[in-house]
């Protein structure tokens, strides 16, 4: 039986969402992926197009994914929430993915409120009901303090895909 091959996407503006990106990747043995955009989204300003775009509900014009969805058993998908939305980028990826996927999991950070919103815009944009899903907020990050519910959460996608393995082998 061959080893799932996992992939760890994740946008993040200020980093907090690259730590846990980081941390789940090396607990999953899975390559990882940051998207990019093109719009300046530092400082106050940058703030501002955060909000507008989260607001709008408009996809950002993201760099071109390096790594082929298509080729993973599962694509882990993690981003900040704004206004109690996914962020601009992620909602790109998964509209742009979404025919490729197999099976998707998601992770969000958050200063406390809006992960279930943006959970459920993400079933939407990626079309399919997740394996898990995992809401961290920026503090317990911050402070080391999230490895309960990271453990939780990579337990419940390790049995996920030791089945569906099992699965694909016996037919
Ligand atoms: C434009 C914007 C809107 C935000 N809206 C929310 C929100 O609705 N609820 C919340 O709990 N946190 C909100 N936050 C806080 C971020 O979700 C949180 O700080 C997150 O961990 C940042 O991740 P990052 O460092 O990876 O960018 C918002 C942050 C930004 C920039």
């Amino acid at each position: 039986m061959s080893e799932p091959r996992v992939l760890v996407v994740f946008f993040s503006r200020t980093g907090t969402t690259h730590m846990l990106a980081s941390t789940l990747a090396g607990m999953l043995s899975a390559d990882l992926e940051e998207i990019c955009d093109f719009t300046e989204r530092r400082g106050a300003s940058g703030y501002i197009r955060c909000l507008i775009d989260s607001w709008r509900k408009r996809p950002a014009e993201i760099v071109p994914a390096g790594r082929d969805t298509a080729q993973y058993d599962l694509v882990v998908v993690g981003t900040p929430v704004w206004a109690g939305s996914v962020s601009a980028p992620i909602r790109a990826y998964l509209l742009e993915n979404q025919m490729k996927f197999r099976h998707v999991a998601f992770f969000c950070t958050c200063g406390g409120l809006g992960s279930q919103s943006a959970f459920e815009e993400m079933r939407m944009l990626a079309g399919r009901a997740p394996v898990a899903q995992c809401k961290v907020s920026a503090a317990e990050v911050q402070r080391g303090v999230a490895a309960v519910s990271l453990a939780l959460f990579v337990s419940t996608l390790k049995r996920h895909l030791a089945h569906y393995k099992a699965l694909e082998w016996a037919c």
